[in-house]
């Protein structure tokens, strides 16, 4: 059994909306229903774990038990960082799940093709992220804003989410970051800092992560599908 844990119990400060970002409107729905409903199109994904603020969790649940075409779904208390709220998710998961996706909540745009794909190899390999590869220059920056170095940027992808992983190897990977107080960005962090290998699937450049409000006017834009054309 597949389960997708969606954390959304951020506070969504570099939006800078009085409210969670996962609730703000995006064409004519929020952010977290987009995000929900794209993967209950996915028909390898067995059931949901949502993550939601402690004082959120309730609304949420309300509305999402009566929203058509939603997966079977948990609606669970987060934590002060994403690592701890997608631990809280995980303590959550059925005894049956031995694939468990984690999918911000804040990437609405994900597309069913690039979650199978994470899929097909986590079966293979056991852990499999989403990614993109740069396209812009990066370069590391030490004091004074003056740069170090700039790797090259062919070894250079982007991370996206879903990031999936044996259930095991995933809970193994979230107990050792505890113990050790390691805080990580990612899931694919804790895990390869247990040292197991991770595999980088092809994401999407569509699948941005809403962080700002110009991400929204991106997002608006990509969902009003507008081709590329020349000027008549
Ligand atoms: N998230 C979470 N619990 C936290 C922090 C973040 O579940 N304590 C979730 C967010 O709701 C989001 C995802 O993790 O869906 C990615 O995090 P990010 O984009 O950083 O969202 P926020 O933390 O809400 O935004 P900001 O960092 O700007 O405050
Ligand atoms: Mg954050």
């Amino acid at each position: 059994m597949i389960t997708a844990i969606f954390p959304a119990a951020g506070k969504g400060k570099r939006m800078g909306a009085p409210f969670n970002k996962v609730f703000a409107a995006l064409s004519d729905k929020p952010i977290l229903i987009h995000t929900l409903l794209s993967f209950s199109r996915c028909s390898a994904v067995d059931n949901f774990i949502v993550v939601a603020a402690p004082d959120e969790v309730e609304p949420v649940a309300k509305v999402l038990h009566s929203l058509p075409g939603i997966k079977p779904c948990k609606v669970v208390a987060g934590g002060t960082e994403r690592q701890y709220s997608v631990y809280n998710g995980l303590r959550q998961v059925s005894p049956k799940t031995d694939i468990v996706l984690v999918h911000d909540a804040a990437r609405p745009l994900i597309s069913p093709n690039v979650i199978n794909n994470v899929i097909s190899e986590v079966v293979r390999s056991g852990a499999a992220v989403a990614a993109v590869p740069v396209t812009n220059t990066i370069k590391v920056i030490g004091d004074d804003n003056m740069v170090v170095n700039t790797p090259d940027r062919n070894t250079l992808w982007m991370m996206q989410t879903p990031q999936g992983f044996k259930k095991d190897l995933l809970v193994g990977a979230h107990e050792q970051a505890r113990q050790d107080g390691y805080l990580g960005t990612d899931d694919a962090s804790l895990v390869e800092h247990i040292g197991h290998p991770v595999r980088v699937v092809m994401g999407d450049y569509k699948n941005i992560k809403i962080t700002s409000p110009d991400d929204l006017i991106y997002a608006e834009a990509i969902l009003g599908k507008k081709a590329v054309s020349k000027v008549k």
